[in-house]
């Protein structure tokens, strides 16, 4: 049977930096929405990858000490990079594009070519403004305040030689798209593309760059690299096979049904990318839907901001299903949502180990405990007893599908979770323990409620299982469905599991957290891991300012013996010493270095002194001079270190 296609895609991803969550949430859903659809019978193909082309790579890769191509290659497959990430997360993706690959490389430059030779793409000058963390060329109109506006940070000036794409000629029909179909959702999102960018005039867009080398290279003009945004959007049909041999799938999968992109990328989804397609004469995908950002504290995550945070850490600790599901169950797609670890442990306990876990883990264990695992034939239905339960998963596989079908996730999850709490007191109102009291008279109606509840569970976990698809795995396992009855049709079919079907309990599934705990591991572990991610080791700037050589003579330094040292009362921070000087008389210095020594394990050590300070007086007590000791950042921290010196030099030499 030819089955119908179904292409769907992530971003690309820049390979600048490790990923963080808010990477994981957009991979996690286009993820539950392919399976949604395999698990419907369509032939998908999903595709993600990573971007790796531009200067901040190639400044990145400059400040690491290695090629650019070395340095995506570590982030791509290295350990604990991208590939490995998506293994662990369960991806299902088809297809991994790397925008290094030669054969996108070589597409793209056709590309490029095509739209130079049919006049979409001139050279001019470009005259404007660049932010390079985002890899975005503005007009002084489009700045906020002068900054980026996407991401508020400063921009550069930015002039060369460079080749343009008509976009402005595409202006209309782009309008007419936004606004007059469905091609890009959610709907708020039409108006800030029209009102922020089409009506003010879309300008021509710079398209190639010369300052910089790691790109594409256009290949009729040396120096010239392909803008890395239209390298980056060709993915979507050059990992098709569109101009290049590597696939054939360009006819069957193209266009597109859905990009899903976080709504910073959206102006280059719905006006740059229908615009260069126009250009190709090629169809317009059939939908781009932007999606919300995972917040940390109210704002963006970036590892800039030192507020990312680690999917590796809480699918080790949580399991990855937990969180694929905290995911997708409580942040609504087209919304922003503030992603928490209290929020996420709260999921895990209520839906997963309260609900579900412990709806499949009460009716296995009765169904073994009062059948020994295998229900008899003999069952007796009560209809006003078991009516409403009947009804609800009868008519929940519409309502899913309803939501899922418009990417609202959270609402497919939430018509589940509501037939399964329905499950839970369908329980509680048949008392199954009660019926088991008397096997003579109520076995007949305690086989009936235990199969009602093993098909409740059964449907449900066909829905659940593009969200949680290796515990609805085991979950079919455990309550002994039939490959048949994990289908999508008989997710629509009431009765589908075999009447005397054959259980088996197991082991708890989704195990209570205990959050107090769990919390504070997981702020400790994340703080070391924070603090990991800053730079290994900084040294102060260098002061700009000379100092004129007479000036530099007038400091006395001198070597000090320590005599005694203590803790100065009150204070955190301050040591007091008595130190010989060589005067023959005990010189007091104060020192706020307490966090770095203990007092005891300085007395007797040779230390440098500047000892023509005015003296001046802290915590009460007077400080003759100053200790000399050097600073430095480690991982963030702030490190010192006493200067020490050969206990050979006699108290009172002077340094010079
Ligand atoms: N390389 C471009 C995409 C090119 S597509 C032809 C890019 N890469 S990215 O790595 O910076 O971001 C990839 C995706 O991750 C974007 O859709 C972005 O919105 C998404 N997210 C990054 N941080 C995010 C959150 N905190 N929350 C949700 N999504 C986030 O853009």
């Amino acid at each position: 049977m030819n089955k119908n296609k179904y292409y769907i895609t992530t971003p690309i991803y820049y390979p600048s930096d490790k990923l963080h969550i808010g990477h994981t949430y957009c991979t996690v859903a286009t993820d539950a929405m392919a399976r949604y659809k395999r698990l419907q019978g369509y032939d998908v193909l999903f595709l993600t990858g990573t971007d790796e082309h531009g200067q901040k790579i190639e400044d990145k890769a400059k400040e690491a000490g290695v090629s650019p191509k070395q340095f995506v290659d570590n982030i791509v497959e290295g350990p604990r990079g991208v590939l490995d990430l998506w293994k662990l997360m369960n991806i299902s993706n088809d297809r991994f594009i790397r925008t290094t690959d030669d054969y996108h490389v070589a597409s793209v430059q056709k590309i490029f070519r095509k739209l130079y030779e049919q006049g979409d793409i001139y050279k001019g000058k470009y005259v404007g403004k660049y932010c390079k963390p985002c890899e975005s060329f503005w007009t002084e109109s489009q700045l906020v305040d002068g900054k980026c506006p996407d991401c508020g940070r400063e921009v550069q000036n930015a002039e060369e030689d460079a080749y343009f794409f008509r976009l402005s000629k595409y202006a209309d029909r782009i309008q007419d798209l936004l606004e007059n179909t469905d091609f890009l959702e959610p709907r708020a999102r039409v108006n800030e593309m029209v009102n922020n960018f089409i009506k003010p005039g879309l300008e021509d867009l710079c398209v190639s760059r010369t300052s910089f080398t790691w790109g594409v290279p256009v290949d009729f003009d040396p120096g010239h690299v392909v803008y890395v945004w239209v390298d980056a959007l060709s993915n979507y049909i050059t990992a098709l096979g569109y101009d290049n041999d590597k696939y054939e799938d360009y006819d069957s999968f193209w266009p597109a049904d859905v990009h899903f992109v976080g709504k910073e990328i959206v102006r280059f989804h719905s006006i740059i990318w229908p615009a260069i397609l126009m250009a190709l004469g090629l169809p317009l995908p059939k939908k781009v839907y932007g999606h919300g950002w995972l917040l940390l504290d109210g704002g963006k995550m970036s590892k800039s901001k030192g507020n990312v945070v680690d999917p590796y850490i809480l699918a080790e600790r949580f399991g990855v299903d937990a969180l694929r599901f905290f995911l997708l169950r409580t942040f609504p797609f087209g919304s922003d949502g503030n992603f928490s670890n209290e929020a996420l442990i709260q999921t895990i306990n209520v839906d997963l180990a309260n609900d579900l876990g412990n709806l499949v883990s009460r009716t296995t264990a009765m169904a073994e405990k009062y059948f020994g695992g295998t229900l008899p034939a003999n069952q007796q239905t009560d209809e006003a007893l078991d009516g409403g339960l009947t009804a609800m998963v009868s008519a929940l596989r519409g309502k899913y599908e309803a939501a899922m079908e418009r990417f609202q996730f959270q609402d497919a999850l939430a018509e589940v979770f509501q037939v399964i709490s329905r499950a839970n007191k369908y329980i509680d109102e048949n008392a199954p323990w009660a019926l088991a009291k008397d096997m003579e008279q109520n076995g007949a109606r305690l086989a009936r409620v235990l199969y009602n509840l093993l098909e409740t569970i059964r449907v449900c976990t066909v829905l659940l299982s593009p969200f949680i698809p290796s515990s609805c795995e085991q979950i079919f396992e455990r309550i002994g469905a039939c490959d048949a009855c994990r289908s999508w049709e008989s997710a629509a079919q009431w009765g589908s599991l075999s009447a005397t079907v054959t259980v088996s309990k197991g082991a708890n599934l989704f195990p209570r957290i205990d959050a107090e705990k769990e919390l504070a591991e997981l702020e400790a572990l994340q703080a070391e891991a924070a603090k990991a991610a800053l730079p290994a080791l900084e040294i102060e700037p260098y002061a700009q300012e000379q100092v004129d050589f007479d000036t530099f003579c007038k400091s006395d330094f001198r070597a000090v013996k320590v005599k005694a040292c203590e803790a100065v009362k009150k204070s955190a921070k301050l040591l007091k010493f008595t130190l010989d000087d060589g005067t023959g008389t005990d010189r007091q210095i104060l020192s706020g270095i307490a966090m770095w020594y203990k007092p005891e394990e300085l007395v007797g050590k040779t230390l440098v002194a500047i000892v023509n300070l005015p003296p001046r007086k802290m915590m009460g007590q007077e400080s003759c001079g100053m200790l000399l000791s050097a600073v430095h950042n480690e991982h963030g921290e702030e490190k010192l270190n006493l200067l020490m010196v050969d206990d050979a030099i006699p108290a009172g030499a002077k340094l010079c």
